[in-house]
């Protein structure tokens, strides 16, 4: 239709020379307005930032601010699957070669010639103690040494005189820790009440149990001797408090290694391994929170 009519009105909407107005505003008009965001939005990131500073002042670099929820520690293991299964053949070096594998890597982080500087580490007995107090988290005592952990302590399991860490005679080593909680100190058991029979001789002074078991009825009498090897059978308190990646960049948890010596061959069995402490709990929904099930299957055939 009038097509030409509507071009002039939109361009004189755009820039009206008779009026001096661009985009239906004067350049006076538009000044004021910019001016007005400017300063707005200038303010609203003044209040975001100054937010966000304030927030932080409030934090420690050193200690989490949240932790009256913290849950209690979880347990790993190595060698991990996806299925938690560890499964080989006796006859077939491939097997079992990704379990040493994994056990040879995690290992080496324990390995006695990187724990030789005095001024990061430290000797905490190789029996069981009570907590090493180094100070307040908040304190300005900087970096704190570590304990000492040597891979001798696991004995068979500890892969230096025995590079298939038990797997090539069907005694297979897992190898367990605590997952690290900054300032978290582990409770051992005060009573035998929540416990199980077969794992109360496990509960001494200083030490957090571990006590591993066939998880299924049908299991039982066929998981056969567990060796724990490690300090005190468990996980012993001097190794703990942990005071955080900035303050206890050296630190190493105690391992405890389970050895599985007379397992019934060609079966699958099933394991749970708990720890027991009065602050250390299980989750319905953490498989992992003080406890873990592993599948085990040594084949012969
Ligand atoms: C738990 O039981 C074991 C053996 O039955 C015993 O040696 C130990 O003293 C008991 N511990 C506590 C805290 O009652
Ligand atoms: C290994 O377990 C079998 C039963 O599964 C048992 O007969 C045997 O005595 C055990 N061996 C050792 C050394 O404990």
């Amino acid at each position: 239709m009038s097509s030409t009519k509507d071009d002039g009105g939109w361009k004189r909407f755009v820039w009206d020379s008779d009026k001096g107005e661009l985009l239906g505003r004067t350049g006076g008009s538009w000044l004021k307005i910019i001016g007005f965001y400017i300063i707005f939005y200038g303010c609203l990131a003044g209040v975001f930032v100054g937010t966000i500073q304030a927030l932080l002042l409030t934090l420690s670099n050193y200690k989490p601010t949240w932790q009256d929820r913290v849950a209690p520690p979880g347990l790993s293991h190595t060698p991990r699957s996806d299925k938690s299964e560890v499964s080989f053949n006796l006859n077939d070096v491939e097997t079992y070669l990704p379990y040493t594998k994994a056990l040879k890597d995690f290992m080496a982080k324990y390995n006695e010639d990187i724990q030789k500087d005095q001024m990061k580490f430290e000797d905490c007995t190789d029996s069981p103690a009570d907590y090493k107090n180094r100070g307040d988290l908040e304190s300005d005592q900087g970096i704190r040494k570590a304990c000492r952990f040597y891979r001798n302590l696991l004995g068979p399991c500890s892969g230096l005189d025995d590079p298939d860490f038990g797997f090539k005679e069907g005694k297979p080593c897992i190898i367990v820790k605590l997952n690290r909680i900054v300032n978290f100190r582990p409770k051992p058991p005060t009573s035998n009440e929540s416990i199980p029979d077969e794992a109360q001789h496990k509960v001494q002074p200083n030490v957090i149990p571990i006590y591993c078991t066939n998880k299924r009825e049908e299991d039982a009498g066929k998981i056969g001797e567990i060796k724990y090897h490690g300090i005190g059978g468990g996980f012993p308190l001097q190794y703990y408090p942990y005071y955080g990646k900035l303050l206890h960049p050296q630190y190493l948890q105690p391992l405890l290694a389970l050895q599985f010596t007379n397992l019934t061959l060609n079966t699958e069995l099933r394991i749970e391994c708990k720890v027991f402490g009065d602050n250390i709990g299980y989750s319905e929904k953490d498989r992992y929170q003080g406890r873990f099930e592993i599948k085990l299957s040594i084949n012969s055939l």
